[in-house]
């Protein structure tokens, strides 16, 4: 039996299974907490935004955030994608994992003069600028060391994405992107500037978005400025779109990406814009349902007012719903022949009380089980981190039947090996 929304996890017999493999069998391989991931989830997630953009010229930039692992995006390096990246250390993953850098688009708010020269002499197809001030930093250092930096302009649409407000970014108080009244006039700054090359202009309004109409509202006003700025005699040659499509993670009905794909493609030929280069920014969406974690029932603690089912993963391992309150799947790797007879807080060792994975939960549990949080491949092993002295958990790529071991699990000693008693 698949879970719903999520093809390639199934029951084969009463075990939970990433396509061909067990997971119970991966975590007495590899212990728990574990994140699992199916290649084949990624291929079939990427396959929408393939077909629909297939015929016309684009680039499909994963945004490398989501998940860096190297065997990631080494799986979408094969698949032909670019990348979407924020910083020179994920630059470094991308080449490392035999990435193209001339298919990479560098995002972010806070470059420094380093990952800028970085970029520039790795050949990175394009700088998404996020300020005037970014501009003037970027063309200095590029006539520096005798380069041009192509660029386009993260402009603000203030558009609604209608999401969790920490996750929004396209909204006039939010810190990204260059205001669309500010925008002409950013363009005319670039222009004039000796070190960069304008190539295209770009936007994202925010992450986990479930409509269609933000990105269409989005769509119209880039269009408005892009005309705007021709007409001024800067030729724009591609939109960047960015990422942002939602998953579903319980019962939200995010449109495939080929529908959305397919509606923007209508908006701008009905605007005679049909020639232009389009990019795109995905993270969640290739990678979030292609990922579990899995974790073992340490204690159940049942009391009065609540029930805690403590397990061995922890909000340093997995933040979403410590951060944003996120609701995440939680399934028992064992089908239960019996009815959850209690609801659970299924909640982690690390001492804060915002530590949980899931509330309220109705899921039969005993010690010793195995849970699988579901849609963890995205914003999960990418947003772990050390607290409370914990190793991060190891991450395994599974395809069809083979299970390759990706990362292994940080050790003690390597988590202060940089440290001296002094
Ligand atoms: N492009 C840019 C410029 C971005 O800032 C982001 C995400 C993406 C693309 C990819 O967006 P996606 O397709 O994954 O929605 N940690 C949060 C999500 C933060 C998203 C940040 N920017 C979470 O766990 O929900």
């Amino acid at each position: 039996m698949t879970l719903p929304g999520h093809p390639y996890f199934s029951f084969v017999g009463s075990e939970l299974h990433a396509e061909g493999c067990s997971l119970r069998d991966l975590a007495q391989r590899f212990q728990t907490p574990l994140y699992v991931y199916s290649r084949q989830a990624m291929l079939a997630a990427l396959c929408p935004y393939q077909s629909a953009l297939q015929g016309r010229a684009h680039l499909i930039c994963y945004a490398v955030k989501a998940n860096s692992n190297l065997s990631v995006l080494k799986v979408f390096a094969e698949a032909g994608c670019g990348f979407d990246i924020v910083s020179g250390g994920e630059l470094e993953r991308v080449l490392a994992a035999g990435g193209d850098p001339a298919k990479v688009v560098f995002s972010g708010v806070g470059k420094t003069r380093a990952e800028m020269r970085q970029a520039i002499e790795a050949g990175v197809r394009c700088f998404n600028v996020e300020s005037i001030a970014e501009l003037d930093v970027l063309s200095e250092v590029a006539v520096s060391i005798g380069r041009r930096a192509p660029v386009s302009l993260r402009v603000n649409p203030d558009v609604d994405p209608k999401t969790h407000p920490y996750i929004s970014t396209g909204l006039k108080g939010n810190k990204f992107g260059i205001a669309h009244a500010q925008a002409l006039e950013a363009y005319l700054h670039a222009s004039r500037l000796p070190g960069l090359e304008v190539a295209g202009i770009d936007c994202h309004i925010g992450s986990q978005i479930t409509e269609t109409d933000p990105y269409l509202d989005a769509l119209d006003r880039v269009l408005d400025l892009v005309e705007a700025i021709e007409a001024a005699g800067i030729p724009i040659h591609h939109l960047d779109l960015g990422g942002g499509l939602g998953i579903t993670y319980a019962d939200e009905t995010p449109p495939s990406a080929d529908a959305l794909i397919g509606l923007l493609l209508q908006r701008l030929q009905s605007r005679g814009h049909a020639h232009r280069e389009l990019l795109f920014e995905p993270g969640r969406s290739l990678v979030g349902n292609a990922g579990v974690l899995v974790t073992e029932v340490l204690f159940l603690k049942p009391s009065e007012q609540k029930n805690f089912c403590i397990v061995d993963a922890a909000m340093n391992d997995l933040l979403r719903p410590a951060l944003y309150e996120a609701h995440m799947g939680i399934v028992n790797c064992k089908e239960a022949t019996t009815a959850p007879a209690l609801t659970w807080d299924i909640v982690g060792p690390v001492c804060e009380s915002g530590d949980w994975l899931g509330r309220e939960r109705q899921v039969a549990v005993q010690p010793g089980d195995l849970l699988a949080v579901m849609s963890a491949g995205a914003y999960g092993m990418s947003m772990a981190s050390n607290y409370n002295s914990r190793g991060k958990p190891a991450e395994v790529l599974v395809d069809g039947q083979s299970a390759q071991l990706v990362r292994r699990r940080e050790t003690t000693q390597e988590l202060f090996a940089h440290e001296k008693p002094e």
